[in-house]
């Protein structure tokens, strides 16, 4: 086989904890072992049939290899269950083992992701350290330390402060284009970390970062593509389809195949703006809230925006919830609209009237609202059948869709809309419809919700 320029590298620290561990095997379990938690081949498959389907799937594929030096952000930018986050711990592991990394960075989405995917998850940093180097993992101090002296602490991006002040000379992200307050100029988890590590140079080792997300069109994303001291992976699912089971295969591929959200999810591409769309994700990140943060709501409503048939069809049935309330994200009062949940999805017509039905009580809502242009009387038999006393209100189009949108639009340009969470199938509606072409369901009725809302001139006329 070709020479791995990995087997160079494999250090000596490694290989007296690794003799250590052979003196209390049987030789028989620990070749096999060792061969398991080989990741970089560095000891050479020995199996007959080597890598590929039915042959031996321990090692990391070419892709899954960091890239030739110098880089300090390594940035995974693939489709999901591409085998990132297994990437991203292999480094953290060889960084400790052979390069003498002392102080590493965990940093994911929250504390609870840190913890299910980057530690104990099944490509975690756990499950994939050998029995001879076994990190110790101390969940109440955020802290996890190797043999070695190593140690790593564990960050969540929504508490970006944690991040100020400490040094490291490795961090790995796990999916950072989902990070919350990455927009906040001041205090961003990702500038935080660079403060951290920039510092570290003074600990020897030069400081690297490893990335590991599904992209998003977001700013970090794009000018880490442009960064010079940045290498790029791109990879897409189907390079790890081999190491998927079926229902993780079925879950995304038929799920994203053909889609241009599929683009994202599953090839790892950053997906451009469309030309002509009325909405920017660029601007619903900006505005979006990981919580309400205090705003009392004087106003809920789920809005329904009923599919043309009841029976099989391509379209969805949108139900989307949002509220009202004052707002003073921009210093003064003032009324905003909140998108709280998109309970859209393919139902019955029993199925989508108990969803809705779901929504209004999950989020104490006032009424729910239906379009009555096109079988509103059908909206509301199919609710009152469910709960005969449920607050509706029909409402009906006086004007065309992109009339109706445009205003709503607006209302997100002026930032008087915030999505409390990310609305992933919905968000893409948005961003990707251009006036004109028919409007999805999730979209229509957003538009019917945040009108109900927050229109003082209303398009609408209200039965
Ligand atoms: N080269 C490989 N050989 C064998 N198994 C692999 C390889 N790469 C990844 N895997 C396995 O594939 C599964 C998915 O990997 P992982 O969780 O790292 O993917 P991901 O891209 O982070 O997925 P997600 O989109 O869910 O975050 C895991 O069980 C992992 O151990
Ligand atoms: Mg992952
Ligand atoms: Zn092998
Ligand atoms: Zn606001």
């Amino acid at each position: 086989m070709a020479a791995n320029p990995y087997a160079v590298a494999a250090g000596l620290p490694l290989l007296k904890l690794r003799y250590h561990y052979q003196q209390k095997q049987q030789s028989q379990d620990r070749t096999t072992l060792e061969h398991r938690y080989d990741w970089y081949n560095v000891l050479g498959c020995t199996l007959p049939q080597g890598r590929g389907k039915g042959g031996c799937n321990f090692h990391a594929r070419d892709k899954q290899y960091p890239p030739p030096a110098p880089w300090r952000v390594w940035l995974l930018l693939t489709g999901r269950r591409w085998g990132k986050t297994r990437a991203g711990a292999e480094w953290v592991r060889r960084r400790i083992e052979e390069e003498g990394a002392r102080h590493i960075a965990f940093i994911a989405k929250t504390k609870a992701d840190a913890r299910d995917i980057m530690i104990e998850g099944p490509a975690g940093i756990l499950a994939v350290s050998p029995p001879w180097n076994r990190p110790h993992y101390e969940p109440s101090k955020r802290r996890i330390t190797w043999p070695s002296g190593a140690v790593a602490t564990i960050f969540s991006a929504d508490e970006p402060d944690q991040l100020r002040g400490p040094e490291y000379d490795t961090a790995w992200a796990d999916e950072p284009a989902k990070w919350l307050h990455l927009n906040d100029i001041l205090n961003s988890p990702w500038s935080n970390m660079q403060i951290g590590l920039s510092r570290a140079t003074a600990l020897g080792l030069p400081a690297q970062v490893v990335a590991t997300t599904t992209p998003r069109s977001i700013k970090l994303i794009r000018d880490l593509k442009k960064d010079e001291s940045c290498a790029v992976t791109i990879g897409h699912t189907n390079e790890n389809l081999e190491n998927l089971d079926e229902s993780a295969k079925k879950e995304i591929v038929e799920r994203y195949e053909g889609t241009r959200l599929g683009r994202q999810e599953l090839a790892g591409e950053v997906l451009e703006d469309v030309e002509g769309a009325l909405w920017q994700l660029a601007k619903i990140d900006e505005l979006r809230m990981p919580k309400l943060n205090g705003v009392t709501l004087d106003r809920v409503v789920v809005a329904i925006d009923p599919s043309g048939s009841s029976s099989e069809t391509a379209s969805e049935q949108g139900i989307v919830v949002a509220g009202r309330g004052v707002c003073e994200c921009k210093g003064a009062p003032d009324t905003h609209g909140f998108v709280l949940d998109d309970l859209s999805g393919h139902y019955t017509p029993e199925g989508w009237a108990r969803r809705a039905i779901h929504g209004l009580s999950k989020h104490e809502g006032d009424r729910i609202i239906g379009e009555a242009n096109f079988g509103g009387q059908m909206v509301e038999a199919t609710l009152r059948a469910i709960d005969k006393d449920v607050p509706y209100t029909a409402v009906t189009a006086s004007r065309g869709k992109a009339v109706r949108a445009e205003p709503i639009a607006a209302f997100y340009e002026q930032g008087k809309v915030h999505h409390v969470g990310t609305f992933e199938k919905l968000e893409e509606q948005l961003t990707t419809w251009v006036p004109g072409d028919t409007s999805p369901d999730r979209l229509d009725a957003v538009v019917w919700a945040l009108t109900e809302l927050l229109s003082s001139k209303k398009s609408i006329a209200v039965y």
